[in-house]
């Protein structure tokens, strides 16, 4: 007792939860507003959890549920990925949350000891729930310096190059932590490559919505399918349902076995996605895309107040916020340390950001400017740029 020997390796050797320790910094300190967390201000649609709210008592409601998703929520998800994602092969498996069903395929896909490929600043969480499947090799590929997408030549060489051919490659598009949109022929080369290495290709795209309507010059979200892709979406952001945990898988229809290995994950971890959440997320669906796009539009004055907060650091500083809530940001170089400024800034000037190291970007930091109203995020963004003009002037002073 009292040691960690006999705890599992692969607990230990998984990384803390960034988010873990951001709020308890936001716990010690005074006062402090949030950029940190990915979340969006408001609150599922209003008619749909009046809905929820009739559907309480109904014996249904306290029940397991069909494993895959309700039924019902899953015949509207294949007619959203028809009509909104151009997605026309999928079968759909209903999660608790987009995290929930990364893991559920980890473990489906990917064998202790195999090795993988994402790119930096890469989504924390998807790099722990490698670690803590025993994957040892996770290779980290470079990213272009100006628009952070991934390097497809790079890609190129590590599928060829090394064996055993890495298992699967993940990319988030819009990215978390950097906002940044991978476009469809980089997505179809990402696509293309993979194919011919026999490598899962696993797209995350919690974000399709607040990109598809939160996207700039002209740029469209899409997604691609095929037999070794598999797309992963979220009703968190979108519909304001963080904590009601509801995300989906969609899968190649066409690839025998598969949806029945996932059903053995999904049976040992939720079993099925709450179903109250589950209703309540067919509901939220049948208000519309419109209703999305009404909140996300007023997304974009908070992008422009903290892109200005951000100035301080310099003209080149701040990359991505093409979609989703954040802006990836570089913190000078005499600044190696980003927990020690994200530290300082939530003490100090009582703001509290992600530091970029968590993402494999180490001098960065995360901003998301999806959680506060707009004049709650001027007040956090009259922070945050006081915060900078001071590290820049006279460094950390206590
Ligand atoms: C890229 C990405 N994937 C997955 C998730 C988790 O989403 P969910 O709440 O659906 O589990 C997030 C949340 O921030 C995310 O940014």
């Amino acid at each position: 007792m009292g040691t960690y020997a006999k705890l599992a390796k692969r607990a230990l050797e998984t990384d803390t939860p960034v988010m873990v320790q951001i709020q308890e910094l936001i716990r010690g300190a005074k006062d402090v507003m949030s950029l940190a967390q990915g979340v969006v201000y408001w609150q599922p649609p209003e008619q749909a959890l009046e809905k929820v709210r009739e559907i309480v008592w109904e014996p249904s409601t306290s029940r397991y549920g069909a494993d895959e998703g309700l039924p019902e929520l899953r015949e509207a998800l294949i007619k959203k990925l028809r009509d909104e994602n151009k997605l026309y092969n999928s079968s759909v498996m209903v999660t608790a949350g987009a995290n929930q069903a990364f893991v559920n395929l980890v473990l489906t896909l990917c064998d202790a000891g195999d090795s993988v490929v994402m790119f930096p600043p890469y989504y924390f969480n998807a790099y722990m729930s490698f670690q803590m499947t025993g994957i040892t090799n996770i290779l980290v590929g470079p990213g272009n310096p100006k628009t952070l997408q991934p390097d497809a030549d790079w890609l190129e060489r590590i599928l060829s190059e090394n064996k055993p051919v890495p298992k699967l490659v993940t990319v988030v598009n819009p990215g978390n932590p950097s906002g940044t949109y991978i476009p469809e022929h980089l997505l179809k080369r990402i696509s293309d490559l993979c194919k011919s290495a026999g490598s899962w290709l696993v797209v995350d795209n919690t974000y399709d919505h607040i990109c598809r309507y939160f996207m700039y010059d002209g740029l469209k979200h899409s997604c691609i399918e095929d037999n070794h892709i598999i797309n992963v979406f979220s009703f968190s952001k979108a519909y304001g349902m963080m904590g009601w945990r509801v995300g989906y898988i969609a899968y190649p229809s066409e690839v025998e076995g598969i949806g029945a290995q996932l059903l053995k994950v999904q049976d040992n971890i939720p079993i099925c996605a709450s179903i109250i959440s589950q209703r309540l997320a067919l509901y939220s669906l049948e208000t519309g895309p419109e209703w999305v796009r009404d909140r996300v539009k007023d997304l974009v004055k908070n992008r422009d107040l903290l892109l200005e907060a951000l100035s301080p650091l310099g003209e080149d500083a701040v990359k991505g916020g093409e979609g989703a809530i954040y802006l990836w940001a570089k913190l000078p170089d005499n600044y190696p340390d980003d927990f020690e400024v994200v530290r300082w800034l939530a003490q100090r000037h009582g703001i509290a950001v992600i530091p970029g190291g968590a993402s494999g970007g180490p001098g960065h930091v995360r901003i998301s400017f999806g959680g506060l109203r707009e004049a709650d995020c001027a007040v956090a963004a009259g922070r945050l740029r006081r915060g900078l003009e001071e590290l820049m002037r006279d460094g950390m002073v206590q």
